[in-house]
């Protein structure tokens, strides 16, 4: 059967929040997937998420979890909710779409590795960034051999988080910037150099509850170099992403947050320019497809936990050298 005849994938979606509201339910919704509950701690803020979105069941996770008319469930919870219940609902035999950072240290996803084996199921990192073309394109760029040999990569990815409540500002709840927002250009780097990084330097601004609001952070992957900065102490929304080659170098204006904008690529090889444009997408969506097809059994997933693992312990190697920058 194939995508199209196939029965619609069933999900559950723990967690009443704005990321599943503002992009991954129109993404299911958009792809055909049945939406049959959503999970939330308040019985009654539950019931009216789910009436605003069409959704049948409002449950207790434990609940949600528990029926056997749900394939797949989507995460969406704060960063330290991630483990013990991609946990519980690999053990009720569900496959798992689970926010980033999938988990805040690298022994986490050793414990998802050990559940995932028991169950059978697949557990996928969410960063849907990786799915917009203009990422593969950066790839192909890279790699063949247009800017000459890699030296270095640059990036930022940064806001300006006014919300007084929010589990960003809290270190027990998996808050701070390197977290939140940091993880994507060093997915990226990653992504594009197919190494682990070393660290070199990581500075960043406490503040919150005690979490890191601002980081810089350089790395070194083989020969290149990489640097990125992080926060969301900004005045405003700051991303980019910038490639440096022996010829020449490719920026992207909008390598993160790219969901329906028309986004480019401009690159520089000695004194010319040219702007490569990419229509808007729906990178959550192009995600979710791919994740239902590995689920199906039709492709293998592109990022499993191997890759999760490799990002979290470059994270770990991040936070042992953070040096907190306010004066002794
Ligand atoms: N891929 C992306 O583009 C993207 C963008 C933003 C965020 N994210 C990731 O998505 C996840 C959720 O982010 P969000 O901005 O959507 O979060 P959010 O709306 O602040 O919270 C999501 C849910 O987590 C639970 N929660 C939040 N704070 C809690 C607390 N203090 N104690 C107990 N439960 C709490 C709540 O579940 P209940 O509804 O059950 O109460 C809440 O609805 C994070 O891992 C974040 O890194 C991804």
């Amino acid at each position: 059967m194939d995508q199209t005849t196939a029965p619609p994938l069933r999900w559950g979606l723990l967690g009443a929040g704005r990321i599943t509201e503002g992009a991954l339910i129109p993404a299911l919704r958009a792809q055909g997937a049945a939406l049959v509950a959503i999970g939330c701690r308040d019985a009654a803020r539950g019931q009216d998420y789910a009436q605003r979105h069409g959704i049948p069941h409002a449950l207790s996770y434990a609940d949600l979890l528990a029926r056997e008319d749900i394939d797949a469930v989507y995460i969406g919870l704060h960063n330290s909710a991630h483990l013990p219940w991609t946990l519980a609902a690999l053990a009720a035999g569900k496959h798992v779409l689970c926010e980033k950072p999938l988990a805040l240290d690298a022994g986490e996803v050793r414990r998802m590795q050990q559940a995932q084996a028991a169950s059978g199921r697949l557990v996928h990192e969410a960063f849907m960034y990786r799915y917009h073309p203009q990422i593969e394109r950066l790839c192909a760029l890279v790699h063949g051999g247009e800017l000459g040999e890699l030296q270095a990569m640059r990036g930022a990815f940064g806001f300006r988080l006014d919300r007084a409540q929010d589990s960003r500002w809290d270190p027990t709840l998996g808050g701070g910037a390197l977290y939140d927002v940091g993880c994507y250009p060093l997915s990226l780097m990653r992504l594009l150099t197919g190494a682990r990084p070393q660290v070199h330097d990581v500075r960043a601004r406490r503040g919150g509850q005690g979490v890191d609001v601002l980081a810089h952070v350089v790395l070194g992957f083989g020969e290149v170099l990489g640097h990125f900065d992080c926060g969301f102490s900004l005045p405003a929304l700051d991303a980019y992403f910038e490639v440096i080659g022996t010829r020449g170098s490719a920026r992207l204006t909008h390598p993160f947050l790219a969901k329906g904008i028309e986004t480019e690529l401009v690159v520089r090889i000695g004194e010319t320019q040219r702007t490569e444009r990419f229509a808007a997408v729906d990178p959550y969506r192009l995600m979710v497809a791919h994740f239902e097809r590995a689920v199906r059994g039709h492709a293998a997933l592109r990022w499993g936990l191997d890759d999760a693992l490799e990002q979290a312990e470059a994270l770990d190697a991040i936070f042992a050298r953070l040096q907190w920058s306010e004066a002794r």
